[in-house]
């Protein structure tokens, strides 16, 4: 039996060059132990990283067999979403919320999304001014923000709606930098010392987001409208095997986890694909002609459709993909893996950076080339941006369909100068990588098509 390698450098040295140099200490220890090798990322305890596609595929296929995937590392995530959310869940409660969870999300729903993010692509970047700077990334979220409220409530205006919408920006907000996330890192700093306190201040938020989502799911039952079709609805509308519906907190939570899980992550993707296209000419010249040449009013499953949009997509998410790790899986008992024995209670997570790395599977790995998925045809474990098996990203097609409407939106509308003189570098924002800086670009004006488009949103 084989021996596992782990790097040679203290727990503390590795979990500190994971968190602030991640890309550097994944390339760092491939390159001593290519396709799998433990780590000390999390703690003594040990996290092992496995990058290749048998790899993935034998971790991935088995993780309700001889692994599981826990709930409960995601522990810290509890204050924000919930302990209902389904990514709190495991065994069989996380698999009843997740086929509850499932139909709004099911690629024929997204028909009904198509219109409604075309719409606000258009609304978000006609507040742009020509000549002046933006920053990429920003003006995404504003546009994945609206997506998945408008496609979770169907509420376009109102007060509920905008009260709702702020406060879920200021909560998101303590993700978004170290020191305002060590609120949830560090329990004992979560202490209510009043509205101003920073904890006391969460705290108030939650409770007034509470009974926003819990005043809406009231007033739907008490007006039940089954014509509706959006996420809420359909939440409400689904039945678990015994014919029971989600109560109240279970559809609060799993709202807030759709919220939490949809924007930030659809944004980073899609201010990658703006800038990797607006930073290769030759990219741009393919797009805006194979963009050019839909027909009019062209429906936004044609525009899904499209073969060169989507390679662009998909090496913009291979490239750079926004998870580097899939959550972790963990061994019920002793098993083997790629040919290494594993005792019981070891934690395995699939390392997507790294496997999509790989030269036998993508040579020059670190240059752009769309045209690589247009060649060959990569399997679910060679390219996997969405995971895999038990937790596989729920809200996969809507943010694959966004991406792509978005960008295509976008660059037929606007002429945009990326203003990056020297490389964007990818860098940890929370749990994702993401470009350091946002990426900041220029609009120009409105394009001039060099033939009539293409694109049916009105506004
Ligand atoms: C480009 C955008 C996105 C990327 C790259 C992404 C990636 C991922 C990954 C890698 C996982 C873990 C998979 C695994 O462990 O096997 C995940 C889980 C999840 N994602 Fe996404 N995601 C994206 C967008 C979304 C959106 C739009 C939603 C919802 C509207 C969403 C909801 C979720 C949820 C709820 C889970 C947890 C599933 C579970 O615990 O069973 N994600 N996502």
């Amino acid at each position: 039996m084989k021996t596992l390698n782990s790097p040679k450098t203290s727990p503390l040295i590795q979990r500190l060059q994971w968190v602030f140099n991640p890309l550097e200490y994944m390339e760092t220890n491939v390159k001593i132990n290519r396709d799998i090798f433990n780590t000390q990322v999390t703690g003594s305890v040990g996290l092992i990283f496995v990058n290749s596609p048998e790899g993935m595929q034998e971790l991935l296929t088995r993780d309700t067999k001889e692994f599981y995937a826990p709930g409960s590392i995601n522990e810290i995530l509890k204050p924000l979403l919930g302990e209902q959310s389904v990514i709190l869940l495991d065994g069989d409660r996380h698999k009843r919320q997740r086929k509850l969870l499932m139909p709004p999300f099911h690629g024929e729903r997204m028909r009904n999304y198509g219109e409604l993010i075309l719409n606000i692509t258009q609304q978000a970047t006609a507040k742009l001014k020509p000549g002046k700077p933006f920053i990429a990334r920003n003006t995404m979220q504003e546009i994945t923000l609206a997506v998945i409220l408008q496609a979770v409530f169907w509420v376009f205006e109102g007060s509920r709606y905008d009260e709702l919408k702020q406060l879920i920006t200021s909560l998101l907000a303590v993700t978004d930098s170290p020191i305002s996330s060590s609120l949830l890192f560090f329990t004992s700093l979560q202490k209510d010392w009043g509205a101003w306190s920073p904890w006391g201040r969460f705290l108030r938020m939650r409770k007034k987001v509470d009974e926003l989502l819990f005043a809406e799911i009231n007033e739907r039952r008490q007006n039940w409208d089954e014509t509706r079709t959006d996420i809420l609805n359909l939440m409400m509308a689904a039945r678990d095997e015994d014919g029971q519906p989600m109560t109240d907190e279970e559809l609060r939570d799993e709202l807030l986890t759709l919220l939490f899980a949809g924007h930030e992550t659809t944004a980073t993707a899609m201010a990658w694909a703006l800038y990797w296209v607006h930073r290769q000419p030759e990219v741009y010249q393919k797009l805006i002609q194979e963009l050019e040449s839909l027909p009019k009013n062209a429906d936004p499953m044609t525009i899904f459709r499209l073969p060169y949009l989507t390679a662009v997509c998909n090496e913009a998410l291979r490239i750079y993909p926004v998870a580097m790790l899939t959550f972790p899986r963990v061994t019920k008992e002793q098993t083997e893996l790629l040919g290494y024995q594993l005792e019981p209670n070891v934690g395995v997570a699939g390392c997507i950076y790294l496997l999509h790395h790989r030269e036998d599977l993508y040579p020059e790995p670190k240059q752009f080339k769309p045209e690589r998925f247009l060649e060959r045809k990569f399997s679910p474990y060679e390219f996997l941006p969405f995971g895999s098996g038990a937790r596989q990203c729920i809200g996969m097609a809507l943010a694959q369909f966004e991406m792509k409407l978005a960008l295509a939106q976008i660059i037929l509308d606007y002429d945009l100068t990326l203003l990056e003189k020297r490389p964007v570098k990818a860098g940890r924002r929370g749990v994702t990588l993401s470009p350091l800086g946002g990426i900041k670009m220029m609009m120009n004006g409105k394009r001039t098509p060099s033939k009539s488009v293409a694109i049916p949103a009105t506004v």
